[in-house]
């Protein structure tokens, strides 16, 4: 049972507005202006307080524009503007996650841009290529600035799926390292940064408990599932539909496939087509199914007079993705492996001649990790440890991924969409990905067209993992 219900607005309502900013349910939408002029917006980052479920005061989350989740909608290939403003305390920028856009872009801190500072601002100016479900946050010091909730969603609209579905509707996943009266427990333990990461106390779909969607019998939705949790992979059941599909994998279309036991690591999104019962009264549940008693995520509910019966209706699933299809007999092979890594003295070293806490470089004082027995140094100005592979632009390349520790690791790599091609412990359908669930002693093939020109972050998105050594980078020439 649901303490909170709320009405959805159709697909069709977030899109008649102008530029302005409207709010639905928990969520919040800004549409493009009709006419396919530019995008523009600004987004501060900023302290703000909102009641997370099961607490008994606020929490001082960080978020974007005062709302959380924040939700953008842009257009397709469409050109988008955001002036990031730094109203925390601490710097940060913003890394626009899967998208395929230029280097100077990509938003990591002391990377690919320099950290905005308290006070000060950046641009952001790209059309994104490809249509899908996406998100936005911090590279730096992520442990802590996405653990209090610096992140937004990110929606590129494809007017080529307009029409498939009367309800489109956003589902953001994460927990916090919160007590009862709202303030955070430490976002970090070595205990969990060593293993499968520090899980939160505190579950929220939307920032809130998980909610009841209100819908006509017969309706067809699209559930944008995007889990930024920094830690935790659930395991996604459906139960009730009259139909339901996995349709996009990471914001990609994919061949539909069943939802149930599909696994949602840190990043990865999922979009669902589910065509509801033609009944009144009917009741579908999405849950997390990985653990014993399954929890709740969303509870769909049909009430009034039925939008469609059974019968002639489009397919659920989306127009082709159109991304750049790797040439697998031609692909240069790699390998990646992923293993417990140390500290490299010569890190401490470089730290301590260049005046430079550890603290700074984007990276705790602790190293658990490693990518081809190489832990990510940190970052700072001057600190830039050799890529993990150059590679030509255009070219097509396999890798190899291994993952040689007992824990999950959800690899992501920048500024590419991946297929996922093969896998040792199951049969995979092949898929677009930006983010690719590794598991213990599985070997999994990931094969692409290198891309745009720069240095592209490969790393685990259990952020301890991450910032912990887990993380390197692929040079595209
Ligand atoms: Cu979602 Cu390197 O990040
Ligand atoms: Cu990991």
């Amino acid at each position: 049972p649901s303490p909170r219900g709320f009405a959805m607005l159709s697909r069709r309502h977030f899109l008649q507005g102008s530029a302005a900013a409207f709010a639905a349910g928990p969520a919040f939408a800004l549409s493009p202006r009709p006419g396919g002029a530019a995008t523009s917006l600004t987004l501060t980052a900023g302290a703000m307080p909102h009641r997370l479920p099961g607490c008994s005061a606020d929490s001082l989350l960080w978020g974007y524009n005062s709302t959380w989740p924040l939700e953008l909608r842009v257009q397709r290939g469409r050109p988008f503007e955001a002036v990031l403003k730094n109203a925390l305390p601490d710097h940060t920028a913003i890394h626009w996650h899967g998208l395929r856009i230029p280097f100077e872009m990509d938003g990591v801190s002391y990377f690919t841009q320099a950290p905005v500072e308290p006070g000060q601002s950046f641009r952001y100016a790209f059309s994104p290529p490809d249509p899908g479900t996406f998100f936005f946050h911090p590279h730096c010091d992520t442990i802590t600035q996405l653990g209090r909730g610096l992140a937004g969603v990110l929606v590129v609209e494809d007017p080529r799926d307009a029409g498939l579905f009367d309800h489109d509707q956003v589902l953001v996943l994460k927990d916090w390292r919160v007590r009862r009266d709202g303030s955070f427990e430490d976002f970090t333990t070595d205990a969990g940064a060593a293993k499968a990461g520090t899980f939160g106390s505190v579950r929220s779909v939307n920032g809130a408990a998980p909610p009841e969607i209100v819908v006509r019998p017969g309706a067809r939705l699209r559930l944008r599932l995007v889990n930024i949790d920094l830690t935790r992979i659930p395991m996604l059941g459906l139960r009730g539909a009259a139909q339901a599909a996995i349709i996009a994998t990471d914001g990609n279309a994919c061949t539909p496939f069943p939802v149930d036991g599909w696994r949602l690591g840190p990043a990865m999104r999922a979009d669902l087509g589910v065509v509801m019962p033609a009944t009144e009264g009917a009741e579908v549940f999405l849950e997390d199914i990985w653990s014993t008693k399954p929890r709740l995520l969303a509870k769909l509910v049909t009430r009034g007079a039925a939008l469609r019966r059974d019968g002639a209706q489009p397919a659920l699933r989306l127009p082709e993705a159109e991304l750049p299809v790797p040439d697998l007999k031609a692909a240069t092979e790699l390998e990646m492996a992923l293993l417990a890594g140390h500290a490299d003295p010569k890190m401490e070293a470089w730290a301590k001649a260049n005046g430079v806490s550890i603290d700074e470089l984007c990276l705790t004082r602790k190293v658990f990790w490693s990518i081809n027995r190489q832990s990510w140094p940190g970052m700072g100005p001057g600190l830039k440890p050799d890529p993990l592979y150059e590679l030509k632009a255009g070219r097509s390349y396999v890798i190899e991924i291994f993952n040689g520790t007992p824990h999950l690791h959800p690899m992501h790599l920048h500024g590419h969409t991946f297929r996922v091609v093969a896998s040792t412990e199951e049969d995979v359908r092949p898929h677009w990905s930006d983010t690719v669930l590794v598991r213990p002693k599985e070997r999994v093939k990931i094969a692409f067209v290198a891309g745009l020109p720069g240095d592209w972050m490969v790393h685990c998105h259990i952020i301890e993992h991450q910032e912990t050594g887990m993380m390197g980078y692929i040079r595209v020439a």
